[in-house]
């Protein structure tokens, strides 16, 4: 197991090959999948689980960033979903990104939270300055993660993605 940090509750570690099944069982649901990217769909297969599992398996060059497996300490072979803290793809303004994709059954325990809480931590400990989170305008539960997380609610956006998105912001405490 590659452990990328824990916190209270949770060990947050890379994913791996063999948890295909799970980010199956996770993002082939719908509940989950229609939050998810400019064009939300449920993920189709098996086989494209295992492409994707392989494919978050692999560090990036900067290990501050990241899409990892979030698990209950002592349950480390069920991931509970996932926390990521990434460069958000063809930004031109250099933004990094705070999000959280969770089983169903692993809602309402504060798990997101706590999760993205530690890559926060992560980031500001590699000196980020800012962080931000994109959600759509009716995801509620994750507008609640987010100012769970301390985060400002700046308004709609449409400079990332090339959607609309309610956009939430974060510095590093002084
Ligand atoms: C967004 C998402 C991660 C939010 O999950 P969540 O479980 O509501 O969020 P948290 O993990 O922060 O949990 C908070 C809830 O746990 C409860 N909770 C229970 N025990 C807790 C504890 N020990 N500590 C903290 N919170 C606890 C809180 O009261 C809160 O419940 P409430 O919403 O009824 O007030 C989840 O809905 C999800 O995965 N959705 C699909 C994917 C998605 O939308 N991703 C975001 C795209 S922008």
């Amino acid at each position: 197991m590659r452990v990328v940090y824990e916190t209270e509750r949770l060990v947050v570690r890379y994913w791996e090959s063999e948890d295909a099944p799970r980010v199956f069982d996770i993002y082939s649901r719908w509940e989950v999948a229609r939050w998810l990217g400019s064009d939300p769909k449920p993920m189709e297969s098996l086989e494209r689980a295992q492409v994707s599992a392989e494919r978050m398996s692999i560090p990036r060059d900067d290990p501050t960033f990241g899409l990892w497996a979030v698990c209950l300490r002592g349950a480390e072979d069920q991931p509970l979903g996932s926390v990521l803290l990434v460069p958000v793809p063809e930004a031109t303004d250099g933004a990094i990104e705070v999000g959280w994709h969770f089983h169903p059954d692993a809602w309402g325990h504060g798990y997101a939270t706590e999760s993205a809480a530690g890559a926060l931590q992560r980031g500001w400990d590699a000196g980020l300055a800012r962080v931000i989170a994109l959600t759509y305008p009716d995801n509620e539960p994750s507008q609640a993660v987010c100012r769970r997380l301390g985060m400002t609610h700046e308004g709609l956006s449409r400079a990332y993605y090339g959607i609309e998105a309610d956009l939430f912001s974060i510095t590093r405490p002084s």
